[in-house]
């Protein structure tokens, strides 16, 4: 399948830290805090899986997290993080082979600009289906907001990634429609990099 970032899992992180500074990893970190404890939490494309680290460094304990990731390099180097005593379901699987229930707490990022906007209709409905009706949904994904850096190094990101991990998309999808069309609720949003990068917290309404 398109978009596995297998041939990036030994260089990604240093990569991205190279380009974005801690500004990749702050952004996701934002939001983690305001994960409910005891709640079941998917991750989706969540590549090396240091995240799961910094969501343990606050709930060390109680959650049940589903951990999706389509690459089997990214998801032999997830393994190994340190989970505490959370209980952790790691899922080698694209998104749209898995389907859980009544999830708390449903995490992207950065997963949507690997998709076209065609893609992203029937990928966001499936996952909108998996959030339980009063849910959060962390996402976190770049956006363009006119300054022409962003444009330029967002276009070079998809050409190398397209080329290495046979990502498919040319631009940004238009994520924000989705989120409006499934009823969802903007609770907390913040902007980093110069607002290049943006995490948001949604509410499942309906
Ligand atoms: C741009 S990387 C972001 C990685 C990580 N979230 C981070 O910020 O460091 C996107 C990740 O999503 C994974 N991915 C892409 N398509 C997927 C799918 N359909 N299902 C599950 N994971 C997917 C890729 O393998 C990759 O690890």
């Amino acid at each position: 399948m398109r978009g596995n970032y297998d041939n990036s899992a030994a260089f990604y992180d240093n990569l991205s830290r190279l380009v974005f500074g801690k500004a990749l990893v702050t952004a996701q970190v934002h939001l983690l805090s305001r994960i409910p404890a005891n709640s079941n939490v998917l991750i989706i494309g969540g590549g090396t899986g240091w995240i799961l680290e910094e969501i343990t460094k606050m709930h060390s304990s109680g959650l049940n997290i589903s951990y999706v990731e389509i690459s089997d390099k990214m998801m032999d180097i997830s393994r190994k993080k340190n989970v505490g005593s959370n209980q952790v379901t790691f899922i080698n699987k694209p998104i749209q082979q898995v389907m859980l229930n009544q999830q708390d707490v449903i995490i992207t990022p950065f997963l949507f600009d690997n998709f076209t906007e065609v893609n992203l209709h029937p990928l966001f409905a499936h996952i909108h289906a998996m959030l339980k009706t009063g849910g959060l949904w962390l996402n976190t994904d770049f956006q363009l907001t006119g300054k022409w850096w962003q444009y330029i190094l967002l276009k070079s990101m998809l050409l190398f990634f397209k080329v290495l991990c046979g990502v498919e998309s040319w631009r940004l999808p238009d994520i924000g429609r989705q989120f409006n069309k499934y009823g969802y609720e903007i609770i907390e949003e913040k902007t980093f990099f110069n607002d290049f990068i943006i995490t948001k917290m949604y509410n499942k309404t309906i």
